[in-house]
């Protein structure tokens, strides 16, 4: 029988991966999308399906995190089997900016979708985006068993959520669980983030499009993995016969400096000659190192990571080199949006 599922940040860069894999799995996909002044589906454009036309699988609905009442609403009518919770103001540097913002979207956020699943009576599985910026301090590697220790109000708002879930899942038995998932990124990372920034910097040096790049620390280490593998871990958390919370991690660390000179390297160039410091994107309190054991996810979902952080900048440094073409396909799409 083909489920239906509801994905919150379907536009992100996870959303519009999990949306491919759910479809390709025969789903139907429904996705709550922001109101915005101009597109914002880039990511999804070639997954545009006429909604006018029999057989559509993919369905769209404005809505935000900070609207209880339109989250209880779409539930009800749409009737999802399983529910990915993705959006969230995901920005850690951001999150020191707009605290109060941040604890509202990406933390009551949560709440919201939860409380509208318990108040319905909703028999559906529900999937939190948790993150390994929750672990803060604590020295690595970081498993499930790890005191978490957050260093931001993003993390702040991401433990509330963490903790909200484990509450729904022991107070009312909602099938809830936390994918605590460490950094993983792909040529759909949005631009802030530092591995796209140096992915995109590198390959519009090597074309003479721009002279320097300015970043901050280049000591923190992360532990890197490619996104579409990562969206396959949520959707098998969603598979198993009890909820439970999961680290999803490739368990290597490579430092910011690291992934630079992966970049510039393959790109052809010397970061030396190109790269400057500009204290603004340093932090008031930094996460020194995440490195995480996915040992459960291995043993329990049989998820093992294939794409480690030397070929993953590859894979962003080309896909950069490739959008260097007129226009990038699809980039005329646009997709329909059901009220
Ligand atoms: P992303 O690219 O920043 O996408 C975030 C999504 O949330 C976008 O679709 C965004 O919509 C949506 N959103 C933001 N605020 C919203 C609001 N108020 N109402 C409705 N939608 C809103 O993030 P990502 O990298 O795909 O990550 C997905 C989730 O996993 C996030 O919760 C993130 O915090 C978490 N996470 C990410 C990582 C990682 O390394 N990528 C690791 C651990 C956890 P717009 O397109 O309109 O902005
Ligand atoms: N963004 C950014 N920009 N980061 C920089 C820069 C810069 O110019 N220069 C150095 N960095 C350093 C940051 O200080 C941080 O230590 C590291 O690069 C990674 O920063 P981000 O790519 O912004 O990611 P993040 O680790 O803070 O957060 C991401 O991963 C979390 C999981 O651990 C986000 O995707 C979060 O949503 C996610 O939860």
């Amino acid at each position: 029988m083909p489920k239906t599922a509801l994905i919150t940040g379907i536009t992100g860069q996870d959303g519009s991966y999990l949306a491919e894999l759910l479809l390709a799995k025969g789903y139907t996909v429904h996705g709550l999308i922001r109101r915005a002044s101009a597109f914002n589906t880039q990511r999804i454009d070639h997954l545009y399906q006429d909604p006018h036309e029999a057989g559509t699988r993919l369905f769209l609905h404005y809505g935000d995190l900070a609207d209880g009442s339109r989250i209880s609403t779409l539930l009800k009518r749409i009737q999802p089997a399983e529910v990915y919770h993705l959006a969230a103001q995901s920005h850690v540097r951001v999150s020191f900016d707009e605290p109060e913002f941040t604890g509202s979207t990406t933390g009551l956020g949560t709440t919201r979708l939860l409380e509208a699943i318990r108040s319905l009576g909703l028999p559906c599985r529900f999937y939190q985006a948790s993150s390994s910026e929750m672990f803060g301090t604590a020295p690595p590697p970081q498993s499930e068993s790890t005191a978490f220790q957050p260093r931001s109000p993003y993390a702040a708002a991401k433990l509330y959520a963490y903790w909200m879930t484990r509450n729904y899942r022991e107070a009312y038995g909602i099938f809830a669980v936390n994918g605590i998932l460490f950094n993983h990124e792909s040529p759909r990372r949005g631009e802030t983030f530092v591995t796209r920034k140096i992915a995109r910097a590198a390959a519009r040096i090597a074309r003479g499009e721009q002279q320097l790049l300015h970043l901050g620390n280049l000591e923190a280490r992360r532990d890197w993995g490619y996104a579409p593998e990562y969206v396959e871990a949520m959707w098998l958390m969603l598979q198993q016969d009890a909820p439970d919370d999961y680290v999803v991690a490739t368990g290597t660390s490579y430092s910011v400096h690291d992934f630079l000179v992966l970049c510039f390297e393959h790109a052809g160039l010397d970061w030396q000659d190109h790269v400057r410091f500009d204290e603004r994107y340093l932090r008031p309190c930094e996460v020194p190192d995440l490195v995480g054991d996915a040992a459960k996810a291995e043993r329990r979902l049989g998820w093992r990571p294939q794409v480690l952080t030397p070929q993953l900048a590859r894979i962003m440094v080309d896909a950069e080199l490739a959008a260097a073409a007129p226009e990038r396909p699809g980039s005329d799409a646009v997709v329909g949006v059901a009220p």
